[in-house]
């Protein structure tokens, strides 16, 4: 048996924004996906979070890769996914299942079934990169299963193809901290996107932030990603701008422990992914309430619930804040190994 594991992901800052170029800071997050995969005689493929199972041909899986595929550039071309949303959506997600099982099957050349193991302690569809977190654990695992020893660049850049079929036009950044971990400087960029490691220049401890899931959003990434774009041009681009400003700014106060200007920076940034309609009123009170009592607190990822990010140098008080609107926070380990190999 092969077992594989990847991180979930926090974005510190630039979500959003990322999607049209603007950089962002992400940080890979001690909550992990873990995929166990061994030769079987169909493809058997359950995750331990839905509690299903899905078994199916590698004919099957073939051809809904295939028509995944095809719903993309159909879709690319409209400036349009839903097709592809409900698609992949159809069956609890059964038919992205099947396809990334295609894809992949057919990118390393398995020619036999397998059976496909999930356990994940990342929430799915929380902002938190649980997609991205099992696209890079699932393309390692394949890898490895066919014995191809995948670089780390190979692995991410099969995630992404994966991350496509189930977002339309994801940035990379989710995927690219998932496999590397760590603290990632990312930037989209031709022919080649920037990731960068911040390991050395932000080199402190990064330990007054909690989580707090808030609630299921009732979009996935794909969606939320579609409703911004569906904006008015000039009135997201200007919010995009401001984020893309910020990012740059959170690097040097992150770098200089200036923890004032890491909240100031968190809260702006979360007025404007308001402002961009991927807020919700649970968010908002969080947001209010940890600023009141001098804290920082902002969505992480796509939004419309899900998880958010907060910071406080009074981490009691901040937790006392959270559990008093009723949340229980959770603890954020930032900055841990990206995907490994499990013995
Ligand atoms: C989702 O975790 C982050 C977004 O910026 C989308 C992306 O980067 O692909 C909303």
């Amino acid at each position: 048996m092969t077992k594989v594991s990847a991180p979930g992901k926090v974005h510190l800052i630039g979500e959003h924004a990322v999607v049209y170029g603007e950089p962002a800071i992400i940080a890979a997050v001690g909550r992990r996906t873990t995929v166990a995969v061994e030769k079987s005689g169909s493809f058997i493929y359950s995750d331990s979070r839905f509690g299903n199972r899905n078994e199916f041909s590698r004919e099957e899986a073939l051809e809904k890769a295939a028509e995944a595929q095809r719903l993309w550039k159909d879709c690319f071309e409209k400036k349009n996914f839903s097709e592809l949303f409900s698609f992949i959506k159809n069956d609890g997600y059964g038919n992205y299942r099947k396809a990334a099982v295609g894809l992949l099957a057919k990118k390393f050349g398995i020619d036999s079934g397998m059976k496909i193991d999930v356990h994940s302690d990342v929430p799915a569809g929380s902002g938190l990169g649980s997609s991205s977190s099992l696209a890079v654990a699932l393309s390692k695992a394949f890898a490895e299963f066919a014995g191809k020893n995948l670089t780390l660049d190979g692995v991410n850049e099969t995630a992404f193809e994966l991350e496509q079929i189930i977002h339309g036009t994801p940035s990379g950044g989710d995927n690219s901290t998932c496999c590397y971990g760590g603290l990632v400087w990312f930037q989209r960029s031709q022919p080649k996107n920037i990731i960068t490691s911040l390991k050395d220049e932000i080199n402190h401890e990064m330990d007054g932030f909690v989580l707090v899931y808030t609630k299921p959003p009732e979009k996935n990434t794909g969606e939320l990603v579609q409703l911004v774009r569906n904006l008015e041009e000039e009135y997201r681009n200007r919010r995009v701008k401001a984020i893309g400003s910020m990012v740059v700014e959170m690097k040097s106060a992150l770098a200089g422990a200036d923890f004032g200007k890491v909240k100031r920076l968190m809260n702006m940034t979360q007025e404007n992914l308001a402002e961009l309609g991927v807020s919700i009123p649970e968010i908002d009170e969080i947001h209010a309430a940890v600023k009141r009592i001098g804290g920082a607190a902002k969505l992480c990822g796509a939004g419309g619930g899900g998880i958010m990010l907060c910071y406080h140098e009074d981490k009691q008080k901040l937790k006392e804040t959270i559990r008093g609107l009723g949340y229980e926070p959770w603890e954020a380990e930032l900055g841990v190994e990206g995907v490994r190999v499990e013995k």
